[in-house]
């Protein structure tokens, strides 16, 4: 059994994580360590937000090691996921900026909800024709070890091409879910349902490689 603790606090990326990882792994989250330090996910890119975000977990992780065994009470790995999708029509927004894709017209700090996003999303593309919705999903999954400097990361990445509807469908997934169909299916992440999603989305591409880097070992 590996232990990892997942730099986030959402709920549905995190039951995805667990869902595709298997009973091999236990995830924690940072429910579990609710004063560890917030990060500013500035990066101009999917990966370097990912890696900002491990290693600054597991440096904190590693500072609260007094009194504490790195293999019970903390674990002994960090994963971060930055993720996000790229609309061609848009140049690649929101990419980076997909939480808080709505706040970015307002300036304002935190993220944005998903009805907000979406409907941005939607009037962004309102005339958009259907042959020129192309997008996709990306994922930078970042993985440490929680230890001494220098800390090591290594990513993973994995992608999920699909078009961008005209309105939403389905009530599975979260996120953009209800808005993008992925290549070779005419219904909605949000409507496939978790199973379909986990088996070909750019989450589960990226955590295959990080299990196949497990099974090496
Ligand atoms: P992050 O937590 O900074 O990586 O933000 C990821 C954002 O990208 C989420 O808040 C969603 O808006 C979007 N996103 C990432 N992965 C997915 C997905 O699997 N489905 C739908 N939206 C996603």
């Amino acid at each position: 059994m590996t232990r990892l603790i997942i730099a986030t606090r959402n709920d549905h990326k995190v039951g995805e994580i667990q869902t595709i990882l298997g009973a091999d792994f236990e995830c924690l989250t940072l429910r579990h360590f609710s004063n560890a330090t917030e990060v500013v996910e500035d990066a101009p890119d999917f990966r370097g937000n990912a890696v900002k975000k491990a290693l600054a977990l597991a440096y904190w992780l590693y500072g609260q090691r007094d009194g504490h065994s790195v293999t019970n009470e903390i674990p002994g790995f960090v994963l971060a996921d930055d993720s996000g999708l790229e609309v061609d029509a848009l140049n690649g927004a929101p990419g980076v900026h997909s939480a808080r894709f709505a706040a970015l017209d307002i300036g304002g700090a935190g993220n944005s909800s998903t009805a907000e996003n979406n409907e941005k999303l939607l009037r962004l593309m309102r005339d958009v024709p259907l042959g020129k919705r192309f997008a996709r999903f990306r994922c930078v999954i970042a993985l440490t070890a929680v230890g001494p400097d220098p800390v090591q990361v290594e990513t993973f990445e994995g992608a999920c091409e699909g078009r961008i509807e005209t309105s939403p469908r389905g009530l599975g997934g979260f996120g953009y879910d209800p808005l993008f169909t992925p290549n070779g299916y005419n219904q909605t992440f949000g409507e496939l349902g978790e199973a379909v999603k986990n088996g070909l989305s750019h989450r589960s591409k990226a955590l295959a490689a990080l299990k196949q880097r497990f099974a090496v070992q």
